[in-house]
């Protein structure tokens, strides 16, 4: 496994739709264990396989408090959500700041597994903003575009950030 560099707003390819994942490979593999290792090391709760700069449907979330609970998304695609929730959302590829977001407050995504199985999952709150925080970036999308008001500085690991 290897971190790789993150690529930061401004840059194209964050710009960009990714596309599908066909099938599973050694590269995507490597991929996925590169980008949960990326995430874990800035200490986001999620990551897009274009802030590596790779332009596939690939997602990894953690939002639990230790790194247990990796969620792997391929070709995610939310297929309900209800309620609303304000908050501040942040992104690795922006560090240091965070916005007011509106999102759903539940959000259901059906997705493939890295075995290319497919999954349902859902989430409230934190989850249910992560859900759709990273389905963004797959279509070239950044939470600045939705933002209420004005990007705020953070303080070094404010309580309240939240980095996807
Ligand atoms: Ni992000």
């Amino acid at each position: 496994m290897a971190i790789r560099a993150i690529r930061e707003f401004g840059d194209p390819v964050l710009e960009k739709t990714a596309k599908p994942v066909a099938e599973m490979t050694a590269r995507y593999t490597e991929l996925i264990e590169d980008m949960l290792e990326t995430m874990y090391d800035a200490g986001g709760v999620g990551l897009a396989a274009p802030q590596v700069g790779i332009l596939r449907r690939i997602v990894v979330i953690d939002v639990s408090e230790d790194g247990s609970d990796p969620i792997i998304l391929i070709n995610p695609e939310i297929v309900e959500t209800s309620g609303e929730q304000t908050g501040m959302e942040g992104c690795l590829s922006l560090p240091g700041k965070q916005g007011q977001v509106t999102r759903p407050n539940y959000v259901k995504v059906k997705a493939y597994d890295q075995n290319m199985q497919p999954v349902e999952k859902e989430g409230t709150e934190l989850l249910a903003r992560a859900f759709c925080h990273e389905i963004d970036h797959l279509n070239g999308h950044v939470y600045t575009e939705f933002m209420e008001g004005e990007l705020q500085d953070v303080g070094e690991a404010a309580p309240e950030e939240v980095e996807e």
